[in-house]
């Protein structure tokens, strides 16, 4: 587990940094994205600290349902108990370290440790050792010895955030002036949102970084980069459209992203590459919700893409929620979910 330690020198590092990142000049030299000292420090000292998104709470609708996901490089079990609450854990064993699940989702009563068999139930707490009055001559100390849980969690709009800094401010205390934009976002509706099948995962030889930032502050790569895409989506016969007007918010806390002013161009745009009826369900349902839920001018702002710090991304557009997940200094994973608002069934 990546705790905050001197497992690298910080304060050599911190002063590289300095001189790598230059913000009064514009200047960030390429290093920062592989190099493998600050890597070690973004894993202590974000991946540690921060609130990371662990999946949809509708990935995991059943007691017993679970789903194995990462906070920064280090493995965890998500758990939806008896009672309807959600527990979190380390994917590893207490005795030697052996993985508890090698599944990445499914239900289940128990996890056993496939090395020696040490049980643990949905909660993470130690229930059986094998052999364990003629190896240890007594009963273990099962609060000592269960799996080591993830003190801190949150379920906003449908999203389970954890966290291992027990000192950290909470989520939404964590988002800041940004948190409007998280609501902006994600509670467009009174019910949140929920996922459409399962989770779509693939690595890109990439720094993290490289994601977060693109996700917090870049629109004006769309008409160039995907117009490919564009092209093909769009019909031939379609009535052109144009979307110009817009804005980009940045947090000093690191959130961001941009949103449309223009709705009614945006669900032409809708209507055209993505089909009338999802254009229909924006204007007629989820805008009426937006503006009763938080006032006209909210509902004016489309959102269209954003990044709460450090690795939660969304494209409002088509609903789907991003995970960067390091996995060294230049290589990540990405999740992608495909959201939908509950109770909508669009
Ligand atoms: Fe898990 Fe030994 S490592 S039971």
């Amino acid at each position: 587990m990546h705790v905050p330690t001197g497992r690298v020198d910080t304060m050599g590092v911190a002063e590289r940094l300095r001189k790598l990142v230059r913000p009064d000049e514009g200047v960030i030299h390429a290093s920062v994205y592989s190099d493998p000292e600050i890597y070690q420090l973004e894993l202590s000292r974000i991946f540690a600290r921060s609130w990371l998104l662990l999946c949809p709470d509708s990935q995991i609708p059943n007691a017993g349902d679970y789903f194995v996901s990462y906070m920064g490089e280090d493995p965890v079990i998500v758990v939806r108990q008896q009672d309807g609450t959600i527990a979190a854990f380390l994917n590893q064993c207490r005795h030697r370290g052996g993985a508890l699940c090698r599944g990445e989702s499914g239900n289940t009563k128990n996890f056993i440790c496939t090395y020696h068999g040490w049980t643990y139930d949905t909660s993470g707490t130690l229930t059986s050792v094998p052999f364990e009055e003629v190896v240890y001559k007594a009963p273990l100390n099962r609060a000592k010895w269960s799996a080591r849980r993830v003190p801190r969690l949150e379920v906003h709009h449908g999203l389970v955030f954890g966290c291992w800094d027990e000192d950290a401010p909470g989520f939404r205390e964590s988002l800041g002036e940004a948190a409007v934009y998280f609501d902006l976002n994600f509670g467009r509706t009174e019910g949140g949102l929920a996922t459409y099948g399962g989770v779509y995962k693939w690595r890109v030889k990439a720094n993290w970084k490289l994601a977060a930032e693109q996700f917090t502050t870049d629109d004006f790569h769309f008409l160039t980069s995907h117009s490919s895409a564009l092209t093909a989506l769009t019909p031939e016969d379609a009535p052109p459209f144009s979307i110009v007007r817009g804005r980009v918010f940045t947090s000093s806390k690191g959130h961001g992203g941009g949103f449309l002013m223009e709705r009614d161009s945006f669900a032409t745009a809708l209507a055209t590459t993505t089909g009338q009826a999802a254009s229909n369900y924006m204007m007629e349902v989820e805008l009426p919700t937006v503006e009763q839920r938080y006032g006209e001018a909210m509902a004016n702002a489309t959102p269209t893409f954003a990044n709460f710090f450090p690795s939660t991304g969304y494209l409002h557009a088509n609903r789907t929620l991003r995970s960067w997940i390091p996995r060294g200094p230049d290589e990540m994973e990405i999740w992608a979910w495909t959201l939908f608002d509950r109770g909508s069934g669009t």
